[in-house]
């Protein structure tokens, strides 16, 4: 493993760290107060950063994972909200359809996924079927050229936003387990397809997380993705990426997290000097700081392995599975050095504070990447 990133790589860096500070920055507040970041993506969109990963011949801007994974981690420093949104878009959103789709399939919308046309989103949970994705119950029955879906998602991340929906149902009834479900790629406009509640949320406030239900859904066969009966292997093989980009989301929370506590620590004084020289919150700047570099490491040696495909799961896993503790963990010592401050919304570490909760839970929580993990081991 090179730990050192490449010239392209360093580039993105630089030019997504601008972009963050002189155009995500000034909409934090907005986003704050519930704004979904539109005139954002739109940016972004111009910038290439909506089809990363995605290749020059479907429109995208042909860079390799890492360079992804780079733009999350330092869009998430600013905003874990345009983070996850982005997260989401590409990684469960569209490289389902680059990955498993037919050429007719990709023509048709990865394209208009790369540009930022279309918004991507993924729908898996249920209302009784979270971790235990593979119960999930909505059905798929096929009359003529249609499938019919009828059943309800819930945490739709990009959902009432989004162009295009993946979303897997069951085709076989008679069979319970995951070889019975399938994946479809479900337009935004399909009749029977109901946006529902926009869930209030503890954080993230700017990304939109609704309810979806499908009354009699007419879904076009040729939207069905890969075979019948491979949906659930779409769902996880997309997941097992995904969850780098999420551990990347969360990476970004924990080094901001780290970046505000010490600053204010420095400028802080009680007891006649700076609290950064006081031992109890040095040392807690310490951990906070070995936290984002481990992190660090299981984040870009998981993005290293997919770049030069090689299998990432378990350390994909790991990166989710730690990195989401250190932006936790960073969140809740930040709001501790800030004392009173940080409990205010007066400075930003209240508001990494609640953006980690949810690195802990969603696209697996963290019981679920030790399952993964151990399944492994
Ligand atoms: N890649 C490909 N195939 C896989 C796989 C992977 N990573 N993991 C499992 N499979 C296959 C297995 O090989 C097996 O296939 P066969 O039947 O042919 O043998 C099949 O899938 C079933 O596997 P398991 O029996 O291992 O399934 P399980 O139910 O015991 O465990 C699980 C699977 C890991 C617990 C899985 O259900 C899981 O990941 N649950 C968490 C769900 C989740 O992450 N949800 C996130 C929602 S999306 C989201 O959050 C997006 C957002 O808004 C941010």
């Amino acid at each position: 493993m090179n730990l050192r990133f490449t010239e392209e790589q360093e580039m993105m860096r630089n030019m997504v760290r601008e972009f963050a500070a002189s155009e995500i920055t000034p909409f934090v507040e907005r986003m704050e107060k519930g704004e979904f970041p539109r005139p954002i993506l739109k940016k972004m969109a111009e910038l290439g950063l909506m089809g990363i990963t995605i290749p020059e011949e479907y429109g995208g801007a042909g860079m390799d994972f890492t360079s992804y994974i780079i733009a999350i981690h330092e869009i998430s420093k600013v905003s874990a909200t345009v983070g996850v949104i982005l997260s989401v878009h590409t990684s469960v959103g569209t490289n389902p359809i680059l990955y498993f789709g037919t050429e007719e399939q990709k023509r048709k919308y990865v394209p208009k996924l790369a540009s930022g046309e279309y918004l991507g989103a993924f729908c898996l949970t249920e209302p009784s079927a979270g971790s235990d994705a593979k119960s999930l119950k909505t059905k798929a029955v096929r009359q003529g050229d249609y499938y019919i879906l009828n059943g309800s998602k819930v945490f739709i991340t990009n959902g009432g936003e989004a162009g295009t929906y993946i979303v897997f149902a069951r085709t076989n009834p008679d069979e319970i387990g995951s070889r019975g479900i399938s994946a479809f790629i479900v337009e935004k406009d399909t009749p029977g397809f109901i946006i529902g509640k926009d869930e209030k949320k503890m954080g993230l406030h700017g990304s939109r997380t609704v309810q979806i239900s499908f009354e009699d859904a007419k879904v076009p066969v040729e939207n069905l993705l890969g075979e019948e009966g491979q949906g659930f292997k779409i769902a996880m093989a997309n997941l097992d990426v995904g969850r780098i980009g999420i551990a990347a989301q969360s990476l970004g929370i924990a080094e901001a997290a780290l970046e505000y506590a010490t600053a204010y620590a420095k400028e802080r004084v009680q007891f006649g000097k700076p609290i950064a020289e006081q031992q109890g919150i040095a040392f807690k700047l310490a951990d906070m700081a070995t936290a984002v570099e481990a992190a660090k490491l299981l984040v870009y040696r998981a993005a290293f392995l997919r770049t030069n495909g090689r299998s990432c799961s378990k350390e994909a896993s790991m990166a989710k599975l730690f990195a989401s503790r250190a932006a936790m963990e960073n969140a809740i010592e930040a709001v501790q050095i800030f004392g009173g401050n940080g409990y205010t919304e007066d400075y930003p570490v209240e508001r990494l504070f609640r953006d980690a909760k949810i690195c802990e839970i969603y696209e697996g929580t963290s019981e679920i990447q030790r399952l993964v993990i151990s399944k492994q081991l």
